[in-house]
């Protein structure tokens, strides 16, 4: 039996159907060519806050427009202007945007699990979803890279999924490696120097590889990840142009992969370190594609936490 899920903290400990749902609820915002996402009144009356602790392009802009479009009123807050400037506690500021009736609350924060510590102070009527949390999860963009894989790829559990670069520092990795489990994806990589594999990785039990050539080799998608220098202690790599030669993917190297292999980044990305220019607007990329799912899966993910 599929558990009603209240909050959307983590992919771990999801039933595969709660994916599934949202997945397929995401794929009616579409018109009839898989292009353009339709608005609706869905969501009118409802209030979403985002709080963002952390900078973000993408996540935040889309959580924005996600709300909109579904008819909600939408409060963003510019936290380095707020009073968590002035010494307020993160508890009494999400108290207060609480009052104002906010029923969904998108939180970002640096600090990993503080979304499910506050999902235990919020009030009956709010719903908390997780913008990325330290280097714990970032559920909505593994949703979005799911919904895009399936999308031009088709079944998950065929597919050979590699996914590449600072596993350590990644959210976006930890969640996308719940996702494709949880999917059965038989046959899941991870490529990084030692230095940049988290010390739990043998739980996942999936393949790990410490060089490109083996770990791209024959995959269907690969997903690349940016090197997160904000998170990063010194000496973990021993130089960017040695980790660009090594674990950059470009026109090159890609060639170990099927030749209709996806090539996929959360974004931001660092062009000319991670990933070339040629494969970022090449025919394999799709790296806006994956923005543009992600505005329709952040709104099926509000519809399913409150309907
Ligand atoms: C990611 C994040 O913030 O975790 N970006 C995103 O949300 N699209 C990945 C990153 O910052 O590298």
């Amino acid at each position: 039996m599929n558990e009603k899920i209240k909050h959307l903290i983590s992919i771990k400990g999801l039933e595969v159907n709660n994916i599934n749902e949202i997945l397929s609820l995401a794929s009616t915002y579409f018109d009839r060519d898989n292009k353009y996402i339709l608005s609706n009144n869905k969501l009118a009356g409802v209030t979403c806050s985002n709080l963002f602790f952390e900078n973000s392009t993408r996540t935040k802009s889309t959580f924005e427009l996600a709300a909109q479009k579904l008819g909600a009123h939408v409060l963003s807050l510019h936290m380095a202007s707020s009073s968590s400037s002035k010494g307020e506690s993160l508890l009494d500021t999400v108290a207060n945007i609480c009052a104002m009736q906010t029923q969904i609350l998108v939180i970002r924060h640096n600090e990993e699990g503080t979304p499910l510590m506050l999902s235990k102070h919020v009030p009956e009527y709010t719903h908390i979803i997780n913008a990325g949390d330290g280097r714990g999860e970032h559920p909505t963009q593994a949703l979005l890279d799911m919904y895009t894989i399936k999308l031009n790829k088709g079944d998950i559990s065929k597919l050979s999924v590699a996914v590449v670069g600072d596993i350590l520092h990644s959210r976006v990795a930890r969640s996308n490696l719940y996702a494709l489990k949880l999917l059965g994806c038989q046959d899941i990589r991870v490529i990084a120097p030692k230095n940049l594999l988290p010390f739990d990785i043998d739980t996942f039990n999936i393949k790990v590889f410490d060089s490109m050539e083996n770990g791209i080799k024959d995959a269907d998608v690969i997903i690349m990840l940016r090197i997160q220098n904000e998170r990063m202690t010194s000496g973990l790599i021993s130089s960017i142009q040695d980790y660009q030669r090594q674990y950059g993917l470009d026109s090159i190297k890609i060639k170990y992969a099927k030749h209709n292999v996806s090539v996929m980044h959360p974004g931001p990305i660092n062009r000319g370190i991670e990933i070339s220019n040629e494969v970022a607007d090449g025919p394999h990329s799709l790296i806006l594609q994956q923005v543009r799912n992600g505005l329709a899966v952040r709104m099926a993910v509000m519809e399913y936490l409150l309907f």
